[in-house]
This record gives C-alpha cells, sequence and structure tokens, in this order.
C-alpha cells in the first residue's frame, strides 16, 4: 500500500516530484482549478468549515482521516490504485499481454476521448449542484454535498493527471477545456446532456446520487478493465470515493422516503403536500425522469465505437475478469430491443456491437436493489405504495427510442398519448414547484427539515447532533 505525499504542492503517491515538467504542467494548471472552483464551485462556502474526509491512503481500509477543512483549502491531488504485479489485458485481441503502461499510438485518440468524455462529468456535477448549500435540510446533508462537491473535483484531478502524463500538448489542451466548458452554457455546454441541468433541489440532489452517480459507477467499474493500466488505477481508485456518493444517494432517497410514508401513514392519504411532505407518486415521477435520461448516458444500444473500444482492449464490461466466457464475444449474441410494429420487441444480435447494452442492463439490475430496500420500507409502514424503475423505453432521447414515445410500462403510444400523460408521468410544474416550497435551509445541529427523516447515524462515529459545518 502507498501512502500519499502531502508535503507537495499537490499531494500525489505517485512521485509527482521524479517529474519537473509534468509536474510543473500540473502545478500551472492548479490555479486556474481554484479559480474555477471560486467561481462555479459551491456557492457562499469558502468561509465554512466542513467536517470533511481525505484520503491518506490508496488501501481499501481506512484511507480517510476526518477534520474541520475549509474546501478552498481542501488537499486535492493525484492518488492511483497501487499497481498489480504483471497486470495483464484481459479482454479483446490483446487479451493475454502485458497491460500498456503507455498510451500505444494507434489507440491514443480513442483513449483520449474515454478519458475527456469523463473527466467532463466530474466538474460538470459540481456546478450543477452549486447552489443547493444555500437550501440544505440539515448539517448532516450540507457536509454530504460538501464531500460530495470536493471529490468529484478530485474525479476532476484524477483525468487531468491522465491527460497531462500522457497526452502531451494535447492533453494540456483538453484539460484547460475542462474548465472552460460549463454545465448548461449556450457556447460551451458540458458534453452530455444530463449534466445540463441544473439540480434545483434536494430531492434531485438525493436522485442525481443515486442514478447519475451510479452512471458514474458502471463507466469507472468498466474503465478500470481497461488495458491502460494508469487509467484503471485511477479508476479504482476513483470507485472508493464514488461508492460513498450512492451512499449519500440511497439513504437521502431512503429517509425522503421514510418521512413521506410516516405522513402518509398518519394522516392516511398519500396525498401529504398539505402536510408539508412528498408525496410518494411525486417521488415517482422523479424516478422516471433520473432513471430515463440516466439510460441515455450508456449510448446507443448498436454501438460500432464500443465495439471498437473493446476489442482493442480500452474499456471493458462491468466486473469483465469476473465473467466466465471468452472475453473476446467472438460469435456471441446478445439481446438487443427494437421497436416493431408499434411494439418492443427483442432479438439476438452480436453481443460486441451491444456492449453498451450489456452496461446498461448491469445498470438497470443495480438500480432496481434501493427501490426493493424502499418498497420493503413502505410496505412495513403499512402504506400501499410500489416504486417502480420505468420501462427502457421510456423517455429516451438516445438509441432505438428516441423517436418513439413509451409509457412507463413500455407500450408504444402516439404523441397526442404522451402529451395528455406527460405530466403525470414526470416531474411537473407543480410538483417542481411545490418541492422548491419545501427547500428552506435548516442549519440547527441535529435539526432536519420537515420533508426528510434523520439518518439512522452520524458521519465517522459522531453522533447526528454533530455540528458539521461550521458557519464562523
Ligand atoms: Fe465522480
Ligand atoms: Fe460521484
Amino acid at each position: 500500500m502507498s501512502s500519499i505525499d502531502y508535503s507537495q504542492k499537490i499531494p500525489n503517491n505517485v512521485n509527482l516530484g521524479d517529474d519537473r515538467r509534468l509536474q510543473r504542467a500540473l502545478e500551472n494548471w492548479q490555479p486556474a482549478y481554484l479559480d474555477w472552483w471560486n467561481q462555479l464551485g459551491p456557492a457562499d462556502s469558502s468561509e465554512l468549515e466542513i467536517y470533511l474526509r481525505t484520503a491518506v491512503a490508496v488501501d481499501a481500509d481506512g484511507w480517510a482521516q476526518f477534520g474541520m477543512v475549509k474546501m478552498p483549502e481542501y488537499r486535492w491531488g493525484i492518488f492511483l490504485a497501487d499497481a498489480e504485479a504483471d497486470r495483464k489485458i484481459n479482454f479483446g485481441m490483446h487479451k493475454g499481454e502485458a497491460a500498456w503502461q503507455d498510451v500505444p499510438g494507434e489507440y491514443r485518440s480513442d483513449l483520449r476521448r474515454l478519458i475527456v468524455t469523463q473527466g467532463d462529468t466530474e466538474p460538470a456535477s459540481v456546478e450543477q449542484q452549486r447552489a443547493l448549500g444555500r437550501t440544505c435540510p440539515s448539517l448532516y446533508d450540507l457536509r454530504s454535498l460538501f464531500q460530495v462537491n470536493v471529490e468529484e473535483g478530485r474525479h476532476l484531478w484524477a483525468m487531468v493527471y491522465l491527460l497531462h502524463a500522457h497526452f502531451g500538448r494535447d492533453g494540456r489542451e483538453e484539460a484547460d477545456e475542462l474548465l472552460a466548458r460549463h454545465s448548461g452554457d449556450a457556447d460551451k455546454p458540458r458534453i452530455l446532456e444530463a449534466f445540463n441541468v441544473p439540480t434545483e433541489d434536494w430531492l434531485s440532489f438525493f436522485m442525481f446520487t443515486y442514478f447519475q452517480d451510479r452512471d458514474g459507477k458502471f463507466q469507472l467499474n468498466a474503465l478500470s478493465e481497461s488495458g491502460f493500466d494508469p487509467l484503471s488505477r485511477t479508476c479504482r481508485f476513483m470507485l472508493t470515493e464514488e461508492a460513498h456518493h450512492m451512499f449519500v444517494g440511497e439513504s437521502g432517497v431512503g429517509r425522503i422516503i421514510q418521512r413521506s410514508t410516516e405522513l402518509s401513514a398518519k394522516h392516511d392519504t398519500l396525498d401529504i403536500e398539505a402536510h408539508g411532505g412528498i408525496p410518494l407518486p411525486m417521488i415517482q415521477k422523479y424516478i422516471n425522469f433520473h432513471f430515463s435520461i440516466c439510460l441515455d448516458l450508456f449510448g446507443q444500444e448498436r454501438s460500432t465505437n464500443a465495439a471498437n473500444f473493446y476489442t482493442t482492449g480500452l474499456k471493458g464490461r462491468f466486473g469483465e475478469t469476473k465473467i466466465d466466457d471468452d472475453h473476446v464475444l467472438d460469435g456471441a449474441s446478445y439481446k438487443l430491443p427494437d421497436v416493431e410494429g408499434g411494439k418492443v420487441v427483442w432479438s439476438d444480435q452480436p453481443a460486441l456491437t451491444a456492449i453498451n447494452e450489456v452496461l446498461r442492463d448491469e445498470y438497470h439490475e443495480d438500480s432496481q436493489r434501493g427501490l426493493n430496500r424502499w418498497n420493503k420500507a413502505i410496505k412495513a409502514a403499512g402504506v400501499a405504495f410500489d416504486l417502480r424503475l420505468p420501462h427502457t423505453a421510456f423517455n429516451r432521447n438516445i438509441g432505438t427510442f428516441r423517436d418513439v414515445n413509451a409509457s412507463p410500462t413500455g407500450e408504444i403510444i402516439g404523441r397526442d398519448e404522451w402529451d395528455r400523460n406527460a405530466a403525470t408521468w414526470l416531474p411537473n410544474d407543480a410538483d417542481r414547484g411545490h418541492v422548491k416550497s419545501l427547500m428552506v435551509p435548516v442549519t440547527e445541529p441535529g435539526r432536519m427539515a420537515n420533508w426528510i427523516a434523520a439518518p439512522a447515524r452520524g458521519i465517522h462515529g459522531q453522533d447526528v447532533e454533530f455540528e458539521y459545518v461550521k458557519f464562523h
């Protein structure tokens, strides 16, 4: 296990000091990063002291140290998981060859594109969430938001390190562009659509950390299988941080559901708006929205790009090495959807071109697990309501279902029917207005907003009442 050198201007466990040129280039990028953080990072936050964790070593247990930190003084740095001795490429045409420590010339532009696309989502989410601190439901939650934000900032560092260390001048230019594009910017938007809408309320934030960060988990896992070893090691460490983001999402949505269920049981109705809660049917609409836009993040069902990334060993499948097959997928097939005669039908197609769908299906299954837990809790509280993931055809903007309308249960419907029902399937203005009306800041230690239940326990052994954020 390697520990992290905090005596350097840029904390790292990659012996950055041995490569003066690279060190200087990154030290030049650092002030631009801090400028970006101060301008587009969490609003009104620079003077707050926050109970944050910081990486001290990259092994799975006990890598973190907790303490009160002002965010502009957070030590963002470069942390790679330890190298595996004699690591091999585990799939595609180079299967069995030694993993690459340098970028193979022929895959340079593909690898750069994969890294830039991943890297772009990291600062994007910080920008999307920047105003949320003003309406936190508790200090505990405010701290969770800021922890996620500083770690997304670090994920940007992770990708920028790869660009600077392995892609020369192009890489440095791409690193600058990562700070030049902004979420929702008319001229220079972020690359992926789901990262260009602001996260305006805390229900959306918890949905985001449940659904979008889970997309991150699946992308990072597939990239951690890469034959390009520095990318693999970077992503492996990022995944340990990502796990916490999903915890914030699952527990956050879970606590809202718990409170909504309590209010529904008490007043014997799902209609709890007047009681200051978020009705379960409204939560269902937010699930419909976030899940469907996240399915788009996995790309087209049939993709020769994805097939090439796989065959050339750049990006694997989720848990590639644990899958029991030839890891080449020659002649293998996979079920893909099509719309035929007004219905969704499935047929066997070449597995290689279906790589995106394979990852999307894994994501789908993983997303369902949290819903199962939430539904169990709703049932146990004696409320009759079942949360469901919408059908894969619902509300899609990429791939097979882009040009059709589908109901949440997967019936292909006409435009009229969609227009008549969209406001009952997706959050409408009144829903968003209600949720927004509940977003009043609660900053007394231990207190929670009325629409969310308290967490079962605090952070890192602290009480829920602990002052996780100090304003003075
Ligand atoms: Fe991230
Ligand atoms: Fe994340």
